[in-house]
């Protein structure tokens, strides 16, 4: 088994710390550089190695020389290469790609399988492992961004792109065998129940993280909900409010539309904005065809939960969740601009929607 992940643990060094020690008890055998602790890139080097875990040097501004750019890991017989490409707004960027290259290369010279860990979401790595140069050269990309998150893995070329799961909630599994020549796989999105038990060593860890700062005057230890990772959202959103996102994990419409009232009520307009209450109206609230209508389901929330989204296609569901967005207060890459056809192609599959033509369908949703 190898056990992976994009990065994103932490903004703070001290959260840092301990999500890194929690890791490592938890076997990880590598770890990209996520967006989030990119601006603590000397720290999170620093951290890795007290705690005995194999971070992973992302190419992308600022970190590049923080770790070392690819790992290697023994696996019974295989020898696994691991890489990780950071997030920039401009993968297609000859230095950015280059860089990309070069160390895909370096690792496929010297493993059985090369694994992807990618910051840059599953439009731009398919963008990325299609184009010249780069075809093959990856085996399977773990994917660290939900811009719309497939259930199942997709195959690009000789590659399989695993989606992003969210952290702490899911775990994504890829089960690979070989067959004589013919590689098989299998992957599947686990929820974590809320009723598992507690690794005690990790929550000992918890609760001295706790303790230290109740007496360096940090306050209280907040209530599960309030220690749900994310960023600051800025003061537009009430203390509670916050709260629920970050539990949640992105913005419904009405929170996009605090900030762009336009797109809001162009989108309120389309059937996206009803697409629950069509199910609703049909008698058909049940999970196979929730996975299409509600952003909240798709996300593995119940339709309903608190302050989940009430409409359906939700902005996050061509977007992205934006809460990273909406911490920068509209930071543009950090956003997707003009969601691909292929995105929306998830859910106007052949078989549902039998007249898809891009330019006749695009008019209705542009705002
Ligand atoms: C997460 C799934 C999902 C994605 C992604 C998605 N759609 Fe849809 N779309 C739906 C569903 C579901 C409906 C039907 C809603 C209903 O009537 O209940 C719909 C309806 C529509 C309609 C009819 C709207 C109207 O007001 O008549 C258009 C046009 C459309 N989608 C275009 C697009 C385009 C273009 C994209 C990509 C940019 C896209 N959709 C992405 C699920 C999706
Ligand atoms: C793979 C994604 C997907 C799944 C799963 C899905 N839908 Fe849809 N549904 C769509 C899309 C996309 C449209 C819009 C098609 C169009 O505009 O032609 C749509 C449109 C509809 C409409 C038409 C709305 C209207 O007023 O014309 C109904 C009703 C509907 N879906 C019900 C269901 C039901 C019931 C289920 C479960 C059995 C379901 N859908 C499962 C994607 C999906
Ligand atoms: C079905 C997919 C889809 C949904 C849902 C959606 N958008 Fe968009 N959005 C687009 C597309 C496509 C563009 C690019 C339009 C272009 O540049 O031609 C876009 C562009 C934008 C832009 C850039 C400025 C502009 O108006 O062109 C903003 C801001 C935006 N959307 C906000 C939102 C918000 C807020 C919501 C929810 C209320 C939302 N979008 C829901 C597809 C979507
Ligand atoms: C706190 C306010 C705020 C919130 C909340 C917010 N945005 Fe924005 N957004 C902005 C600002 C400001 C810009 C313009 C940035 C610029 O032009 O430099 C922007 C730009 C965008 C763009 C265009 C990016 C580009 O490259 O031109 C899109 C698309 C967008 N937002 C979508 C969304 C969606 C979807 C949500 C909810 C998931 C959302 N925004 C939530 C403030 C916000």
């Amino acid at each position: 088994m190898l056990l992976v992940d994009s990065g994103n643990a932490a903004n703070r060094g001290d959260v840092l710390g301990v999500m890194y020690e929690s890791m490592a008890l938890m076997g990880y055998d590598a770890l990209g550089v996520g967006i989030m602790e990119a601006g603590l890139a000397e720290d999170a080097a620093k951290a890795a190695q007290e705690k005995g875990l194999p971070l992973v040097g992302t190419v992308g501004p600022k970190v590049g020389e923080a770790a070392p750019g690819r790992i290697s890991k023994q696996l019974g017989d295989l020898t696994v290469g691991v890489v990780s490409a950071g997030w920039t707004a401009e993968p297609e960027q000859p230095e950015y790609r280059g860089a990309v290259q070069g160390l895909l290369e370096a690792a496929r010279a010297e493993s059985d399988c090369v694994v992807l860990l990618s910051q840059l979401g599953p439009e731009a790595d398919t963008k990325l492992l299609s184009s010249e140069g780069l075809v093959g050269l990856a085996d399977i990309v773990v994917s660290a961004s939900d811009a719309l998150r497939p259930l199942t893995p997709a195959i690009v070329g000789p590659t399989v792109l695993l989606p992003g799961v969210r952290k702490g909630r899911e775990l994504g599994v890829l089960e690979v065998a070989l067959e004589g020549d013919t590689v098989r796989c299998h992957g599947e999105v686990i929820t974590l129940a809320k009723d598992l038990p507690e690794d005690p060593r990790i929550a000992a860890l918890v609760d001295d993280y706790y303790a230290q700062r109740q007496e360096q005057g940090g306050g209280e230890r907040p209530a599960a909900i309030e220690t749900a990772e994310g960023p600051e959202l800025p003061d537009l959103f009430t203390a509670d409010e916050q709260k629920l996102i970050r539990a949640r994990g992105y913005l419904t419409a009405d929170e996009c539309g605090r900030c762009h009232q336009e797109q809001l009520d162009q989108w309120r307009t389309t059937q996206h904005s009803h697409a629950l209450g069509t199910l609703i109206a049909a008698a058909r609230v049940v999970p196979e065809c929730l996975v299409c209508h509600s952003e909240a389901n798709r996300r593995g929330l119940p339709y309903d939960a608190e302050g989940a989204d009430q409409y359906g296609v939700d902005c996050a569901a061509c977007h992205g969740a934006g809460l990273f967005h909406a911490s920068m207060e509209g930071a543009r890459d950090t956003i997707v601009r003009r969601p691909a056809e292929a995105l929306c192609r998830r859910c106007h599959t052949a078989e549902r929607d039998t007249g898809w033509a891009l330019d006749l369908r695009l008019p209705k949703v542009v705002h």
